[in-house]
């Protein structure tokens, strides 16, 4: 088994993406890059998530700026200021950190982004345009997750891939882009929900196996066919004995056993959430370089 490095492959393309913007951009008198968040509340998770995306901004020479609104803001002040990050001429790309409190529309949210400025790629509009292989800001999980597949030169065209968990976010997008006519992409698709019926027998015949459903090590041995390629979205926060902070994280896939019967596998942590952030610099660069044009 070999791990498929998250923590190589983002460190990679941070600092490829830093150079680029050290020699050509400045050169070219393009602005630095600039990313911002808008942080609604004080969620754990989502503070961690917009912490590290704030770090690698640092480590790939981008400016990043977070926008913090308490969790009582109304959705027409939240559509105030996404308005705002939309006409600042600075900002060339922002995200809103979800979840959002339960009395806001996401939807509506997500709609009111200018397209141009969706760097998380969550838009109507960049759903579309992936769909139909146009030039689009890709979400940047399953982004990050097919980066690295190539990385490694882990051939999908013609192969079985099972996506475990259609979110939004993550698991639709990822069957798209891997059945989408682009290399990499030309597998054959299966899209799983809670409704599936005899998933494992499924699951067993996936050459690359997606475990997006949010379930803490819900993917064991039995789930896996020997040799198969195995990436791990979930990101769980378990208590643990044998840590100093008294936890740790733990993915969607038994490591411990799966890891033994398959070809590549993604840690966690150090797998896919570092790339998440990776695809998210590499969507502000093409939003700073005006790359997509809409
Ligand atoms: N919450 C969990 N993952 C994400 C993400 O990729 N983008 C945003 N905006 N919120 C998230």
């Amino acid at each position: 088994m070999k791990l498929l490095d998250g923590k190589l492959i983002s460190d990679q393309i941070k600092s490829e993406i830093a150079a680029q913007v050290k020699n050509e951009m400045l050169d070219n008198g393009i602005n630095t890059p600039h990313l911002a968040a808008i942080l609604v509340g004080s969620d754990p998770a989502s503070e961690t998530y917009v912490a590290s995306k704030e770090r690698a901004c640092k480590e790939a020479g981008f400016i990043s700026s977070v926008y913090r609104y308490p969790a009582a803001i109304t959705e027409n002040k939240l559509m105030e200021a996404v308005d705002f990050l939309n006409k600042d001429p600075e900002i060339d790309g922002f995200i809103v950190q979800l979840p959002l409190p339960a009395h806001i529309n996401e939807h509506k949210i997500i709609e009111r982004i200018n397209p141009a400025k969706d760097v998380d790629g969550f838009h109507p509009i960049n759903i579309g345009r992936m769909v139909l292989n146009l030039p689009a800001f890709l979400p940047a999980t399953p982004y990050g997750i097919m980066i690295l597949l190539e990385r490694y030169g882990i051939e999908t065209e013609g192969k079985n891939c099972v996506v475990l968990g259609r979110s939004h976010t993550v698991g639709t997008p990822m069957s798209l882009l891997l059945s989408r006519k682009t290399n990499p992409g030309n597998a054959t698709v299966t899209l799983c929900n809670s409704f599936t019926r005899n998933l494992k027998e499924i699951t067993s015949r996936a050459d690359i196996l997606i475990a997006a459903m949010g379930k803490p090590s819900f993917v064991t041995a039995e789930f896996v066919k020997k040799d198969a390629v195995v990436v791990d979205v979930g990101i769980h926060r378990i208590l643990s004995e044998e840590t100093k902070s008294g936890y740790r994280l733990i993915g969607d896939v038994k490591f411990d056993e799966v890891s033994k019967k398959c070809s590549y596998i993604t840690p966690v942590p150090g797998g896919v959430g570092l790339m998440t952030v990776a695809g998210l610099l590499l969507n502000t660069l093409k939003a700073a370089r005006k790359e997509i044009q809409y």
